[in-house]
């Protein structure tokens, strides 16, 4: 008889992420040590960061949670990343720097599945946050105009 315990629904869509795209933990902090070295290279982006994150580690350990939770179901992250964003002084021309810059990286670290899952996931997302970032600068919670 078989003793294992059940594989959860959580277990088999992360092997299945894993069995497409190749991502592991290794991958995902490649990812995103090159990502955020060159974010802090970038003219545009550099110093929005600059002056919002004093220590890094920590920024780079979330982002790893983060990605490590989107891709493999790990549910290391439990931030809310809309709020973090909505204060920051960004419009769409940082999303685009942002997703151009991430493209470049995924390109770079990872094998094109992988890449291709990233990218998509960063897209998606990105479109939210800056939908709440304009909604913000429109005045917030007021009425629809
Ligand atoms: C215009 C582009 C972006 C800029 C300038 C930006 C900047 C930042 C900054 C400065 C923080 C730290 C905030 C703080 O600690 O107070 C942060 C946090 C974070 N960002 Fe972004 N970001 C951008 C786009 C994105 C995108 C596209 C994603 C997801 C794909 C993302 C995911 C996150 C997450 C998960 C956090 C952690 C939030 C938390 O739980 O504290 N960001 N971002």
């Amino acid at each position: 008889m078989d003793t294992r315990p059940p594989l959860s629904p959580r277990d088999i869509a992360a092997a299945e992420r894993v069995a497409a795209t190749g991502i592991d933990e290794a991958m995902i902090e490649r990812l995103v040590r090159t990502f955020y070295g060159r974010i802090r290279d970038d003219s545009l982006l550099g110093p929005v960061f600059g002056a919002a994150i004093a220590d890094w580690e920590p920024h780079l350990r979330k982002m790893m949670d983060f990605w490590s939770s989107v891709a493999l179901y790990t549910e290391r992250y439990d931030g809310r990343p809309m709020p973090a964003h909505v204060r920051l002084p960004i419009g769409p021309e940082h999303f685009e720097r942002w997703l151009a810059l991430f493209a470049a990286t995924t390109a770079e670290v990872c094998p094109p599945a992988a890449a291709a899952f990233f990218n998509d996931r960063a897209r998606t997302i990105a479109r939210s946050l800056l939908m709440g970032v304009e909604f913000m600068k429109g005045g917030g919670a007021g009425p629809a105009r």
